[in-house]
């Protein structure tokens, strides 16, 4: 099995270090403190998320997990819960028999997923206010079992987009009320999940813990390939793996994936070839991907991205040096075409630091424009 995973959470032994955001995790889920947390995407919020519930799975307390990503609407983030307490409390429990008691005037539907075969859950309601008491409802319900119980929300910037404008008021509302829920929100929209928290007239201010999540360590993460490889009895030089983590800069999924890749390679010694000859099948298996990017794109757009993927990191986009340097025009050009191309998630800004920089978001999409 290649140790490496690139889409999902198994275990401890497959996940490197994470041990501080882990203990901020569960010490606020033991103080009964909500949590908040924005971090860039395949950074590793939501194996972070697994993670801690892994380790939670032996403690006397339920947790249940949300993604809401592709949510529309109230009615769709209702459904979802409700789904996701029948899941967490099957009919077979007590507390699952009575969930569906709670809930039968909802009258709700059991179906069976049509891929996995697993029951789903929802409810037949329609109108927007039956689901504005029901969603405060179901969490009153498992309120009222005296049992703890945490709900991870995944991707919680998606309610900005709902039609109902007041759903952060309605779930700030009774979470006010509850006393064995808890929650721990994340998000990858930066704007957005700082629009919801980080705002003094809005009704989630102030109210919840923050996890820093940036990237993992390099040490670390140096020390996890290492034993991955050496476990399976394959040598691996010091200098493919400063390597490999210089070309990722050491962003976890991008780490994973080239890890992975070398990993299939299956040589008996990885050295620094091992790994550019991995690097380049990435590249070439995505580049349709990329291609798509030029279409849907602006020529402007498409330059800066570029002249942002030479530079790796630009501290001062407006510069006279990098406007001439990378011959793309005025700065008013440049500012139209970085903020189109931050808004697309091309491009991300790494704020909240001393020295701030923009930089192209996947690692992967920035070593192909360097070598084209
Ligand atoms: N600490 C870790 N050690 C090893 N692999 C990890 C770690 N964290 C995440 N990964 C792996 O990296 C990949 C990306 O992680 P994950 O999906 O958790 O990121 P994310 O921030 O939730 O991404 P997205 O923004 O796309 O939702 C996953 O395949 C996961 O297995
Ligand atoms: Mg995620």
């Amino acid at each position: 099995m290649n140790p490496f995973l690139i889409n999902n959470y198994k275990s401890p032994k497959y996940f490197c270090d994470r041990k501080t955001e882990t203990a901020d995790l569960l010490k606020n889920i033991k103080s009964k403190t909500d949590t908040a947390f924005f971090a860039q995407r395949r950074i590793g919020k939501t194996a972070l998320i697994r993670h801690v519930f892994y380790l939670l799975k032996k403690e006397k307390l339920v947790s249940i997990y949300l993604d809401i990503y592709a949510t529309l609407d109230l009615g769709d983030f209702t459904n979802q819960l409700a789904n996701a307490i029948y899941t967490a409390f099957p009919p077979k429990q007590t507390v699952g028999r009575r969930f569906l008691e709670a809930i039968k005037s909802l009258r709700p539907i059991i179906t069976l997923d049509e891929i996995t075969g697993t029951p789903q859950l929802s409810l037949d309601i329609t109108k927007t206010a039956q689901f504005e008491r029901t969603m405060p409802q179901l969490l009153k319900f498992l309120d009222s079992e005296n049992v703890q119980v945490i709900i991870a929300i995944d991707e919680f910037q998606q309610i900005l987009t709902y039609p109902e404008k007041n759903v952060e008021a309605i779930l700030r509302t009774v979470m006010q009320t509850l006393k064995n829920v808890h929650f721990i929100f994340c998000g990858s929209n930066q704007k957005m999940m700082h629009q919801i928290f980080n705002n003094a007239k809005r009704p989630f201010y102030a109210s919840t813990k923050n996890v820093n999540l940036q990237r993992i360590d390099r040490k670390e993460y140096s020390k996890f390939i290492k034993s991955h490889f050496q476990n399976n009895k394959i040598d691996i030089e010091a200098d493919a793996i400063e390597l490999m983590l210089d070309l990722t800069d050491c962003h976890t999924y991008y780490t994973q994936r080239l890890c992975h890749e070398v990993f299939d390679a299956k040589v008996e010694k990885v050295v620094t070839d091992t790994v550019l000859q991995s690097l380049n099948k990435i590249l070439t298996d995505n580049e349709n991907i990329y291609f798509q990017y030029r279409n849907l794109i602006t020529s402007n757009q498409w330059k800066l991205l570029k002249a942002l993927s030479i530079e790796e990191k630009v501290f001062q986009p407006y510069s006279k040096k990098f406007l001439k340097d990378h011959d793309l025009g005025s700065s008013a050009i440049v500012k139209r075409s970085l903020e189109a191309l931050v808004e697309k998630e091309l491009v991300y800004y790494h704020s909240g630091i001393e020295e701030p920089y923009y930089e192209v978001y996947d690692k992967f999409l920035m070593r192909w424009m360097q070598y084209k």
